[in-house]
Parts: C-alpha cells; structure tokens; sequence
C-alpha cells in the first residue's frame, strides 16, 4: 500500500505508558496531526495530549471500534504495545485507506514466540545465545542438569517481562524450568520454554524501522533492567535508559545491520511474512561479537523516551511511511545531544505497589511546543483523579529525560529533576550510564 500523507489526519495512539507519551509528544508537533486520540487507560500525561477513545482497543469491541472509527475519521493508528500487536490488531484495523503503524500478527511472531524467533535466526545465521527448545518438563529437566554452564530459562510466550530467568547454577534452573511449566506461573505462556546459554557483556537496545523492504536503523540505547544500583537484584521494565551510547560505533552498527537486521527480516520474507514496523533487537555486546537476546516488534519503554527527546523531524509523517512501505523517502535526523530517562518508580516495585498516591512536583508538556526546554516528565503509570490531580498507578510512574552535552551532563540533568518529583514511597537509581561512565573490570 503506498497511500499520501493527507494534509490533516486524525490519529489513534493504542497504548498507556511512558512509550505513548513520548511518542504522542512528538506527534503533536507534526503539522499532519488533526485529532489526536488516545486510549481509553491513557495515564494523566496522554489525556493532556489528546481525548480518550471511548472504547478499549480489542478484537472483543471491534464491531464498536469499526463504528468509532468511521465516525471520528480516523486516518491511521499506531499502537505502542506488544499485547495488541500479538493479538492481531494491526491486522484487524488496517484498511485501503486507513494504515496501521505495528507489525501484523505473524510478523509479531517475533516476540511473542521466542521458539520462533530462535528459528528464524537459526535459518538465518543471525548470532544469538546458543539454546534449545523444550516442550516437555522432562525434556527441559533433563537438559538443564547435564549442563555444565550457567543458562538463561525463558517462557516463549509473552509474559509481560517477568518471564525469563538468568540462573546462576543448576539449582535455580531448575527451579526456573518448574515454574514455567509445572505451577505454570506464565500460564500458557510457558508451555515452552527456551534454554540458552548466559552471555557476558555489555546489553544495548537497537531499534529500526522497518517498511517491508527498507531498514533504517535508529541511534543506539543503552537500558539498565535491573531494580537496583550497580546493576543488582530482579528483573524490571527497564528503570533508566541513555542515547547515543558510545559502546557502538559506526562499523558496529553497520554490523549489526548486516549481520542481524537484514537477515531476520529477510528470513521472515522467505516464510512470506512481510515486517513492517519498528524492530528492537536486545543485543548482548560478547568477545565473539554482538549476539541477539531478544527481538520486541514494538517501541522499547524507557527506550522511547530517550529518542523522542532527541528525535527531530516529522514523527507522524515518518511512521505514516513505515506503514505504508515509503520508508525510503522519510527524513529524520537526531539531536547531537545525549538524552538520559530516569524513572522515577514505586515502593515495591518490581513487585506488588500501592496506587493512588499523589504526585507533585510534574511540568506538563506542552505538546506543540517542540523546544520545551528538557527535562521532559514522560508519564508511565499516572492517573488521572477525577478532582484532576495526578495519581500513581503502576510501578514506573514518571521518566525524566534529560538533554545534556555529553552523557554525563544528561545523567546529572535527568537524576537532578528526579528529585522534584514527590509521592510516597518513590525511589529511582542515580547510576544510569554506570557502565559507560564508570566501568567495573567486567565492562572493560
Ligand atoms: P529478554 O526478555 O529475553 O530480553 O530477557 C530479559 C533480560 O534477561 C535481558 O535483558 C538480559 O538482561 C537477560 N538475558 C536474556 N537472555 C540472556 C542470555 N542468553 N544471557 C544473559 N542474559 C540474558
Ligand atoms: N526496555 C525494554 C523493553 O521495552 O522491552
């Protein structure tokens, strides 16, 4: 489909977290923008950008949504998460005339079966984690206790990113093996799983946009997953993230173009899906060379908010190009700048939090206002009370990203503007861009 930007169109932006609010940020300053919507759960940051769309975006309201749809004009839809996109949505609304920005449910395949996506990169020779697929409880039993070397246990399905379990010995994979498939705590999620063995190295994010034919590759981003500081304790979303990170140079980029993009998109071409949208590849930095630990077929979340604020160009236009297969054409460019999220999260989290505390201290961003000076409050989980004060309602409540000469700068900047930022319970790491700035022998 190559379909014309009209003049004016009025967009749906499907998702609710910090993701959409930067993005939707950024697409208000497109002068293509009519009406922006926002989903039904938008948090208080969305709703300052846009209305709320009077329905939830499920196949389950579709023969509502279709009406809504017709009715308000709505001329293109993007959608942020993962759970909408592997459950067919962009499949589901795209029309003629209406495109979709997120790939198609077999493109998605990608990450919400890591099964998959371990056998398009086999077929494709794309380096990652050498691994099995394990069906059966016994079979992953038994694979795991022959093992010598520490592994990685991961539920091929989609678990909100509490399903995968870096483990240090037999013990814990054990363990790991019998949660996924004996107390089914990922439910049908883990009914497979996927052993791999542990990488070492440094872990970045690389996101491109993909039309179908074209790859264009973003800058790179550097996340810190784990809750605490020095890169310590579970798992979470990701609690800060910074962009450009100096761990990639231009040859490197071109490598992993070259070595992974290409060939994972073209290994999906040979099976007759076409991918259309943005790839995110969490990549593993190894001695023997970039190795893929996952592929997203969305936007990353605090990923996002770091090159939002460094984006420029006309966001809306670009993705309207991604989804209509006329990437090649799109003209975008990122801000010299380092950009650094901090997020600002809630006692408890990566575990169970309180909602509904108060929030102070949080500068609206006024959405047309592309030169708003930085740091940028990025919603993630916020409400919207009634009485209009803004609530907390999730784990990672707000990022603040920050601009800054070089990635220290950005660092001061956004941890700085952190600190204004009050509600019970709130605490966030002052190290992002530890491993750059002050590296332990193991990053050397
Ligand atoms: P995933 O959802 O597959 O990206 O895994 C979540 C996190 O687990 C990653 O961001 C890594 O920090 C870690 N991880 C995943 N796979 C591996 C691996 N093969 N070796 C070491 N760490 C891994
Ligand atoms: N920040 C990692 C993700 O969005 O999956």
């Amino acid at each position: 489909m190559s379909l014309a930007l009209p003049d004016k169109v009025n967009v749906l932006l499907v998702g609710s977290g910090g993701r959409e609010h930067a993005l939707a940020w950024r697409l208000m300053q497109s002068p293509h923008l009519g009406t922006l919507w926002v989903d039904r759960d938008a948090n208080a940051g969305l709703l300052e950008c846009g209305r709320p769309c009077p329905e939830p975006f499920t196949l389950a309201r579709k023969y509502y949504l279709d009406r809504w749809l017709a009715k308000e004009n709505i001329g293109f839809i993007i959608i942020g998460p993962e759970q909408p996109l592997a459950e067919g949505l962009s499949d589901a609304f795209a029309t003629s005339t209406r495109p979709v920005f997120g790939p198609s449910k077999a493109a998605a395949r990608l990450e919400w079966d890591k099964a998959y996506a371990k056998s398009i990169m086999r077929q494709s020779s794309v380096p990652t984690a050498e691994g099995r697929v394990c069906t059966t409880l016994n079979a992953a039993l038994t694979y795991v206790t022959e093992r010598d070397e520490p592994c990685v246990v991961k539920a091929a399905g989609l678990a909100a990113g509490k399903g995968v379990a870096v483990c240090k010995d037999k013990a814990e994979a054990v363990a790991a093996v019998k949660r996924c498939m004996e107390s089914k705590t990922f439910g049908d999620a883990g009914t497979t799983v996927v052993i791999e063995e542990r990488l070492e190295g440094q872990e970045i994010s690389v996101l491109a946009l993909v039309d179908g034919r074209t790859i264009t590759l973003l800058d790179t981003v550097q996340d810190h997953k784990q809750v605490g500081e020095g890169d310590t304790g579970p798992n979470t979303g990701g609690m800060g993230a910074y962009c450009p990170t100096p761990l990639v140079d231009d040859a490197l980029l071109a490598s992993i173009a070259h070595d992974i993009f290409v060939p994972t998109v073209d290994g999906l071409r040979r099976q007759g899906v076409e991918y259309r949208g943005v790839l995110f590849a969490g990549l593993m930095l190894t001695h023997a060379g970039p190795k893929v630990l996952e592929f997203n077929c969305r936007f990353g979340d605090p990923e996002t908010q770091t090159l939002m604020a460094r984006f420029r160009g006309d966001l809306l236009k670009v993705l309207w190009q991604t989804a209509t297969g006329t990437l090649a054409d799109a003209e975008f460019s990122f801000d010299e700048r380092t950009a650094c999220c901090v997020v600002v999260c809630s006692k408890g989290y990566p575990g169970k939090v309180r909602a509904g505390l108060p929030v102070s201290g949080l500068i609206p961003l006024r959405g047309s206002d592309g030169g708003a000076s930085s740091p940028y409050h990025f919603h993630g989980g916020t409400r919207l009370a009634k009485d209009r004060t803004v609530g907390t309602a999730g784990g990672r409540v707000v990022g603040v990203t920050a601009l800054g000469a070089n990635l220290g700068e950005a660092v001061r900047a956004a941890t700085q503007g952190c600190e204004c930022i009050g509600f019970d319970g709130a605490f966030f790491r002052r190290d992002i861009g530890h491993r750059v700035l002050a590296p332990t022998h193991a990053d050397r």
